[in-house]
């Protein structure tokens, strides 16, 4: 069952994706490279904390940390971890997640540290807009399988491939709720979009092959072939009015800022 929520825990959403959107601005601020990713779990749980939210991934189903760091190869599920540096040419993905008033709000970006290959720029510059696009057909009536379909298309235009066992989700009370969201997939498939509907769009797209592996730590997911993944998310509200949708976790500072062109180490 999916849940339409009503004007009051929509309300609620636009707070806990603000807080976790701004995270994201806060921690683009400050990542620099010669940092850990447990340094960057400790800004994060520390600005989520200040904010009276908390951060949902702790202890979910047992992961330790308060944020996901995904370096490189690794797609996603990274695990915070003071011997894990990150460093000039690296691209690092944070995803956060924010528990705000009985409500979660989802969103990841990919930060470039200092200079990134010119190949890893466009895989970088081409899942934001995997993600991008994808949002920009939400709308009443379209269906989840447009979402894929768009994602897929964009991604295999340029010659990179679309992980298939990870996927946006519902959201709200719950972290993670009805429908799943598909990355792949096909125009006029799946469930129709209703207004009020809550959920994410999280593209991965790995530079190689789509295939992945799971660590032995039980969380981190890398490419099979150890080729460099990059990852986007936002929460979207389906809305009546308008152009059909909300991005609730936009960042309200500079937008471009959203592209994962920071930070200049
Ligand atoms: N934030 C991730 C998502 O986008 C889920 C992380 S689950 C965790 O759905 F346990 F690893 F934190
Ligand atoms: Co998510
Ligand atoms: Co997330």
């Amino acid at each position: 069952m999916i849940n339409i929520k009503s004007e009051r825990e929509i309300d609620l959403m636009r707070e806990t994706c603000r807080i976790a959107s701004s995270c994201l601005d806060h921690l683009e601020s400050h990542i620099q490279a010669g940092m850990s990713t447990e340094d960057i779990n400790t800004l994060a749980h520390d600005y989520i904390t200040s904010q009276e939210a908390w951060p949902s991934p702790l202890n979910y189903h047992g992961f330790p940390k308060s944020v996901c760091t995904s370096k490189n190869e690794v797609i996603c599920h990274g695990i915070p971890d003071p011997k894990v540096k990150i460093e000039e040419g690296d691209i690092i993905n944070v995803d956060v997640t924010t528990y705000y008033k009985k409500f979660h709000g989802d969103t990841n970006r990919t930060f470039l540290v200092g200079k990134v290959l010119p190949e890893i720029q466009k895989l970088v510059e081409v899942t934001y807009q995997c993600m991008m696009a994808a949002i920009a057909i939400v709308r009443p009536g379209a269906h989840l399988g447009d979402i894929g379909a768009v994602i897929q298309e964009m991604a295999h235009d340029n010659g990179f491939s679309v992980v298939e066992e990870y996927c946006g989700h519902g959201i709200g009370r719950e972290f993670h709720e009805a429908p799943q969201i598909l990355h792949y997939g096909k125009k006029g498939t799946g469930t129709e979009m209703k207004p009020g509907m809550t959920f994410t769009i999280e593209p991965m797209i790995n530079l190689g092959k789509k295939h992945c592996r799971l660590l032995d730590d039980g969380w981190t997911v890398v490419t099979k072939d150890g080729s460099w993944s990059a990852q986007f998310e936002h929460t979207i509200l389906v809305t009546e009015s308008g152009n059909g949708h909300e991005i609730l976790t936009l960042s309200s500072q500079n937008h471009s800022k959203e592209h994962g062109h920071g930070p200049i180490s």
